[in-house]
């Protein structure tokens, strides 16, 4: 395996971020023979990385350097911050942390849904206006919804939806068949099922392949979807979602990651009636599961053992 020979001896561990004074609550609890550095962000030096074999943190800041570390493990799932558009080391294991971020991310999908299926702002209006006006609720099984990313997240949305009756599809970047999708597409492959969806979620993880990949020829294909983004927000095409949102291909917008993040006040998506935003919120890591995850592959590292969190370098995810 991979650099694992050099991996078995962790001594030193630089944990940063902004949960970094918990986690270093859980983590002294944990009474671990490895020396540990727990430092905020902005305090964060050279001389940490030079010292520390193992690096525990959302993102790289600024300072980050290679030094003498043998292990990266990110706090998110995502793991963009450290590989795209930047130079990794491949003699660095690079790891993520998996926790219940296919459960939050699928909770907070429904809750969606189901808020416009049986249309919350409607009966809010009416019950301002006193009216007693019956409008019959869609159900999920009425519903075509099209995942983009049929891994780990994407998988427990399609099961969570399903479960309701929705009918699911999803596109992932080999098109392999995955349980709990009716049928699954290859990215290139995917008009027929665009053309058809109500709803059309995107949880991919930001690679050079997804980079704007709901651009403008994106938004024309798709016949009044609403459009769950919970990947990244580069995969987007902001002006192109919100001409599409004008045009009326697109129904609604619901927003949990953008270009910039926090999303700058003049953003026209703050004003849009028809675009929901939420900060960054769908799969928060708490810092009790960043460190239960962390542990787990600690043990794996120190046993040069497969790591199930380990991230393929060349694929970028
Ligand atoms: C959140 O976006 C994560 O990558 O965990």
């Amino acid at each position: 395996m991979r650099g694992m020979v050099n991996l078995v001896e962790i001594n030193q561990i630089l944990v940063s971020g902004d949960d970094y004074q918990e986690m270093a609550g859980f983590l002294q609890k944990a009474k671990l023979k490895q020396e540990f550095r727990f430092v905020a962000e902005d305090q964060l030096t050279g001389d940490d990385f030079l010292w520390a074999d193992a690096y525990v943190n959302f993102k790289p800041t600024d300072k980050f350097q290679f030094g003498n570390l043998k292990w990266v493990h990110s706090i998110g799932a995502g793991i963009d911050y450290f590989l795209f558009n930047r130079e990794w080391n491949e003699k660095v294991l690079l790891t993520r942390t998996i926790c219940s971020f296919g459960e939050r991310i699928s909770q907070y999908c429904l809750s969606y849904i189901l808020k416009e299926l049986q249309q919350h702002q409607f009966y809010k209006q009416q019950k301002q206006a006193k009216q007693w006006t019956p409008h019959e609720p869609k159900l999920l099984s009425t519903q075509t919804v099209l995942i983009y990313g049929t891994g780990e997240i994407g998988q427990e949305i399609a099961r969570v939806l399903s479960f309701f009756g929705a009918n699911v599809f999803g596109v992932s970047k080999s098109g392999r068949q995955k349980e709990f999708f009716k049928q699954t597409a290859a990215i290139e492959h995917e008009s027929a099922l665009i053309e058809k969806a109500d709803w059309i979620l995107n949880t991919m993880p930001l690679t050079k392949d997804t980079y704007q990949l709901f651009n403008s020829e994106f938004f024309e294909k798709i016949n009044g979807a609403s459009f769950i983004n919970i990947g990244r927000g580069l995969s987007v095409d902001e002006s192109a979602l919100l001409e599409a949102l004008e045009s009326g291909s697109l129904t609604e917008a619901v927003l949990d990651v953008f270009d910039e993040e926090p999303l700058p006040g003049q953003s026209p998506l703050w004003d849009h009636p028809r675009v929901a935003i939420t900060p960054h919120i769908s799969a928060v890591t708490t810092p009790e599961e960043a460190v239960k995850c962390f542990l787990e592959t600690l043990q794996k590292v120190e046993k040069a053992e497969k790591c199930p969190n380990e991230v393929d370098i060349k694929r970028g995810y």
